[in-house]
C-alpha cells in the first residue's frame, strides 16, 4: 500500500487526478470505478480542467459507480446519479450511455445487484477504482458488519451514516434508510484502487483502516489485502 499525506485538499485532489489521468492516457478505453461524497469533488474538478485543456479524453472511457440511495431517481438532486452528472459527466466528453450507477429505484434490488456485478464482469472488470471513506470506515455503502459482503447488495444505512449525510438533505428524515452498493468483490477485483480522505475527523478511521487489523467492523480495512492501493490523506 502507498500512503501519501498532503497538507491541503487541493494537493490531495491533484494527486488523485494525476493517477486517474494517467490511467486514461495509458488505456483510453478503461473502466473507471467512481465514488460520490465531498472527498472526490476536487479530483473531479481537476479532471474536468484536464479534459477542457485537451490533456485527457473521456470519449472511450466507461464508468461504474459504487452506490445509490434506494428510492431516489436521477431527478432527485441528492441521488448519486444526479451528483455524478453534476460533478463530472455533464462537464467532460464522456458518453453518458457508458456511465453506470446502480439503479436504486429497481423493483428487484437483488436482481439489480446481480446484473450490476455481471455487467462489471462483462466489461472486463474495473481498471481503477476511486474511493472515499465514511466516518465509520464504510467504502461505497458497505457498513460495519460481522462479515464482509461480496456482491452488489442492498444495505440498511447506519444511524451514524444517516446523520453524517443529513448535511446534504433538507432534514435528517429525508435521508433514505437503505441503499444499494457494490460489495467487496467488485471493489477488491479492481486492478488499482485510489482512496481519498481529508480532514481531522477522518484521521482516526484512516489509521484504523490501514494500520489496524483487518476487521469487517472497519470495512475499509479489507483494502490491506489488495495489491495496488494508494491512500491519499489530507490533514486539512
Ligand atoms: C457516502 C458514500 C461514500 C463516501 C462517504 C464519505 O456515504 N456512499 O462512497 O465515501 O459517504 O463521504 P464524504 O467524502 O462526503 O466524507
Amino acid at each position: 500500500m502507498k500512503f501519501i499525506t498532503t497538507k491541503t485538499y487541493e494537493e490531495m485532489s491533484n494527486k488523485a487526478a494525476d493517477i486517474i489521468a494517467a490511467q486514461i492516457i495509458v488505456k483510453p478505453n478503461c473502466v473507471l470505478g467512481l465514488a460520490t461524497g465531498s472527498s472526490p469533488v476536487g479530483t473531479y474538478k481537476r479532471l474536468i480542467e484536464d479534459n477542457k485543456n485537451g490533456k485527457i479524453d473521456f470519449s472511450t472511457v466507461t464508468s461504474v459507480n459504487l452506490d445509490e440511495y434506494v428510492g431516489l431517481d436521477v431527478s432527485n438532486d441528492q441521488s448519486y446519479r444526479y451528483f455524478m452528472n453534476d460533478n463530472l459527466f455533464n462537464h467532460v466528453n464522456i458518453d453518458k450511455s457508458k456511465t453506470f450507477v446502480p439503479n436504486g429505484c429497481a423493483e428487484d434490488l437483488k436482481a439489480e445487484g446481480e446484473n450490476y456485478d455481471n455487467m462489471i464482469k462483462a466489461l472486463g472488470g474495473i481498471d481503477l477504482q476511486l474511493l472515499g471513506i465514511g466516518l465509520d470506515g464504510h467504502i461505497g455503502f458497505n457498513e460495519p458488519d460481522a462479515y464482509f459482503t461480496g456482491p452488489t447488495h442492498e444495505v440498511v444505512l447506519d444511524e451514524s451514516t444517516i446523520k453524517a449525510n443529513a448535511r446534504f438533505f433538507a432534514s435528517e428524515d429525508e435521508v433514505p434508510k437503505t441503499a444499494i452498493t457494490m460489495g467487496m468483490m467488485s471493489i477488491m477485483q479492481a486492478k488499482k484502487i485510489v482512496l481519498v480522505a481529508n480532514g481531522a475527523a477522518k484521521k482516526e478511521i484512516v489509521e484504523k483502516s490501514f494500520f489496524g487489523p483487518i476487521d469487517p467492523q472497519v470495512p475499509a480495512s479489507i483494502l490491506q489485502l489488495h495489491p495496488d492501493v494508494t491512500v491519499i490523506y489530507s490533514e486539512n
